[in-house]
């Protein structure tokens, strides 16, 4: 039998996240953490599920009755939705123009749907003139696509758009906020989605664990009447009603440490109010988007598509992207993402979400970054971006 292995105390390294997730938790976010566990029934903490649950129809702007955090990941999230509402034979509608669309046709292939695909390059939004032609084709029953597609940097500009395509077809939108939902504008009522998922630990720089979900009634109407239940049991948006809804009875264990979590990072969503919050995070983003510009150095997605929360530059020619993400974390414990599917080794990844989009880590993040290409002998001009952000921080 094995011995004690020796593990020393935690002592991670301090890191600035700005890469694609996760941000840096807030400090109040970290203080909740370690406050008492409760029983999942207790009343304090069903108190608590209520003020989560109200907090989170604030950030996604709904009043719809299921919205709740599903414990686990955005993918938790995501699957509860394509596992809930996609029915076995149903065809299934996804986009192919980055690597979460992909996730998406999975897991609705897994939940028993046939997987149809509309096309767009990375690095673009879908035109809902081709979304129009897939459901003339196809006439799927669901249609998936990604708000703010993290592998890209690109954000679906007109989200209802392409949810009243799918409505005018009689077909149900589930659209993917995990890199928007508390940091880019997102309306669910307002824009009819059907359903809407995100995570906890992007814009609302809380740890992973709590993914919130919303349903609308229609989506609701549609898992209530399924001939058969979903494939998952976990993942079964109606039993997990029984926990969070007014039945109260038990489903799972709540992972009552995010529940905390996400109750603080929603409460400072709520202080700062939502709009202000959206507000900030263009600003935030713009600066460092204008000062990657200046410096020398290109963004992958138009200014009209372009994702605050998640900036895609080209990595310059002659550059070796790995030798630059290992050497911001060596040099300056700085973390920045890399490209992913299409645009692997093209791309880096520029987060600024949460409490990460503040002033102090934009400039941190351009002047090692700066540094970081200047040593692989890329022609940059760090002070010009600098300039080019400070301007934009002082408009
Ligand atoms: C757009 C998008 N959807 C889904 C996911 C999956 O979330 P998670 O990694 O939290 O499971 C991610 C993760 O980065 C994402 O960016």
């Amino acid at each position: 039998m094995p011995s004690p292995p020796q593990v020393g105390e935690l002592t991670p390294p301090n890191r600035t996240l700005m890469g694609p997730g996760p941000t840096e938790v807030h400090p109040r976010v970290l203080r909740a953490m370690g406050t008492p566990l409760l029983g999942y029934l207790d009343p304090a903490f069903v108190e608590i599920m209520d003020e989560v649950q109200a907090l989170l129809r604030y950030a996604f702007r709904t009043d719809n009755d299921w919205t709740l955090p599903i414990s686990g990941t955005g993918s938790a999230a995501m699957e509860t939705a394509f596992g809930n509402l996609v029915e076995p034979g149903e065809t299934v509608l996804v986009p192919s123009n980055g690597y979460f669309g992909g996730r998406m046709g999975k897991m609705a292939r897994r939940a028993g749907g046939e997987v149809v695909t509309v096309d767009a390059p990375w690095g673009e939004p879908l035109d809902a003139a081709d979304v129009a032609d897939a459901f003339d084709a196809h006439q799927p029953d669901v249609f998936g696509f990604v708000h703010a597609e993290t592998s890209t940097g690109v954000r679906q500009p007109d989200v209802p758009a392409l949810v009243d395509i799918a409505h005018e077809h009689d077909a149900y939108a589930i659209v993917d906020c995990v890199t928007s939902l508390g940091g880019v504008e997102f309306r669910a009522d307002e824009w009819n989605v059907d359903a809407a998922y995100s995570c906890s630990q992007k814009c609302l720089s809380c740890p992973p664990g709590a993914s919130p979900v919303t349903f609308s009634d229609r989506a609701r109407e549609k898992v209530l009447a399924r001939e058969e239940s979903s494939g998952s049991w976990y993942l079964d948006v109606a039993e997990i009603m029984a926990y969070w809804g007014e039945e109260r009875s038990y489903h799972h264990t709540a992972p009552t440490t995010n529940v905390y979590a996400l109750r603080e990072g929603l409460r400072l969503v709520a202080e700062e109010g939502i709009e202000h919050r959206w507000d900030r995070h263009r600003r935030m983003a713009g600066a460092l988007r204008a000062g990657v510009e200046a410096m020398g150095v290109d963004p992958v997605a138009d200014e009209s598509y372009w994702l605050p929360s998640l900036t895609t530059v080209r990595v310059p020619g002659g550059v070796d992207d790995a030798a630059v993400g290992d050497y911001l974390l060596d040099a300056y414990d700085l973390e920045i993402g890399g490209g992913l599917g299409d645009l692997a080794g093209e791309v880096f990844r520029l987060g600024c979400m949460g409490y990460s989009a503040r002033p102090a880590n934009v400039a941190f993040l351009l002047s090692a970054l700066g540094d970081a290409l200047d040593r692989q002998g890329a022609t940059v001009d760090v002070g010009a971006g600098m300039a080019a952000m400070r301007d934009r921080l002082a408009e």
